[in-house]
């Protein structure tokens, strides 16, 4: 016997913006040496473990990304996590989407921005995210995960 979850959100979309598909190489040193794919799969084995729904795509094309989030909405998703990557500090395009759509959304990062050039300490995202974890390698969109699986709106 199983223990059931009984998760806050149950329709999950993980969002990588761009170059993210180049994780495993991408200067190892901000990003580390997990790839894209691993970060997925353990995402993707935590949902299916909790049974939730959670679906992984990354585009390195800003109106992609854009259409991406608006097809959420018409697919009921419910909760989003989002890396915008290089689009953190310039999309308003993205910041819309998001505001149109009305998803709860975790902004994650996997350096520390704060640490880092000042052009990266300004994000389009922040002010609407429910929180943003930034420094923490693969392991914030797992964080953020169980923050969707465990953590009602408010609660
Ligand atoms: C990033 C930080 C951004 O400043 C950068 O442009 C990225 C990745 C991160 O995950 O640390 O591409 O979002």
């Amino acid at each position: 016997m199983g223990v059931t979850i009984m998760a806050a959100f149950k329709n999950i979309l993980v969002l990588h913006g761009p170059n993210l598909n180049l994780l495993g190489t991408r200067e190892p040193g901000h990003y580390g040496v997990a790839t894209l794919e691993a970060i997925n799969q353990k995402l993707a084995d935590r949902a299916r473990q909790a049974g939730v729904k959670l679906a992984c795509d990354q585009s390195n094309v800003e109106g992609e990304l854009v259409n991406r989030i608006q097809q959420a909405q018409r697919e009921d998703v419910d909760f989003i996590i989002i890396n915008p990557a290089a689009f953190t500090h310039t999309s308003i395009a993205m910041r819309d989407a998001l505001a149109a759509v009305r998803i709860p959304f975790i902004e994650v990062h996997l350096s520390n921005v704060f640490a880092r050039e000042e052009f990266r300490h300004r994000s389009y995202f922040t002010d609407l995210a429910v929180g943003i974890i930034s420094g923490l390698g693969g392991k914030g969109y797992e964080l953020a995960l169980e923050y969707a699986l465990h953590d009602a709106p408010g609660g």
